[in-house]
C-alpha cells in the first residue's frame, strides 16, 4: 500500500508541481518527420477486394434496421447495418482480406442513391488491424461510383483517397449483391 502510494507520488507530482499554463498546453506544433509523418515518406496505394453485400438466408451480414417509407420506390429512409465480407475474389468463400463495418441508408426519393458510412477492417498481410474510412453518395445502378476515402487508423492515419465501385453481381429477387471496390489510397 504505501509502495504504492509512493510510486503514485513520484509519478504525479511533476504535474501537480508545475504550473498548469507549462503543462496543459492546448496545442502544440509537433515535427511531422519525428512523428513519422514525414511528406516524402507518403506512399500511394491500390487496394482491389470484393464487398459481399448478403441481405438474404440464414446469415445476413446486411441487416435492415430501419424500414422505408410506406409508398417509397426507393426506400427512402430505410437504414442497412452492415459486417459485410471483403473478399479477393467475387466468390465469398474466396480469401477474406477484411469486413466493411458501418452502414448505409437510402437518401433519396427518386433514384436509388444510399448514403454509405463504413470502415474497411482489414485483416490479412501487413495492415492486419489497421482500418480505411469511406463516407460516401453512391447511385447503386450506375456503372461507375465513386466515394471519398476521408481517413483512417493505424497505417491508414492521415489517410486520404477515394474508392471506385463496379457492381460485379446483383440478384433482384433476394437483393444481395457483390461489388467490386477499387481503393485509391494515399496514406504514411
Ligand atoms: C401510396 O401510393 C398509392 C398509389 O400511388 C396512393 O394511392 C396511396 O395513397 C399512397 N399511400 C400512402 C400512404 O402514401
Ligand atoms: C491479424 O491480427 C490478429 C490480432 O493481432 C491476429 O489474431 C490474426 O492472426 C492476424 N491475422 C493475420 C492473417 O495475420
Amino acid at each position: 500500500m504505501f509502495t504504492q502510494f509512493f510510486i503514485f507520488f513520484l509519478l504525479f507530482t511533476p504535474i501537480i508541481s508545475t504550473t498548469p499554463h507549462e503543462t496543459h498546453d492546448f496545442v502544440r506544433t509537433l515535427d511531422r518527420k519525428m512523428s513519422g509523418l514525414d511528406e516524402n515518406q507518403e506512399k500511394f496505394s491500390r487496394f482491389r477486394f470484393y464487398w459481399h453485400d448478403v441481405v438474404s438466408g440464414r446469415n445476413p451480414s446486411s441487416i435492415e434496421v430501419v424500414s422505408s417509407g410506406k409508398n417509397s420506390t426507393t426506400s427512402f429512409g430505410s437504414v442497412n447495418m452492415i459486417e459485410n465480407p471483403l473478399t479477393l475474389e467475387p466468390q465469398l468463400n474466396s480469401q477474406l482480406v477484411g469486413m466493411a463495418q458501418g452502414f448505409y441508408a437510402s437518401t433519396s426519393q427518386s433514384e436509388v442513391t444510399l448514403l454509405m458510412a463504413m470502415n474497411f477492417a482489414i485483416t490479412e498481410g501487413k495492415y492486419n488491424g489497421s482500418s480505411i474510412t469511406i463516407l460516401g453518395r453512391n447511385p447503386v445502378f450506375n456503372k461507375k461510383r465513386e466515394m471519398p476515402v476521408i481517413g483512417g487508423s493505424g497505417l491508414f492515419r492521415f489517410a486520404r483517397g477515394y474508392a471506385q465501385l463496379r457492381t460485379h453481381w446483383f440478384s433482384p429477387s433476394t437483393r444481395d449483391a457483390i461489388v467490386e471496390y477499387t481503393v485509391y489510397v494515399l496514406h504514411y
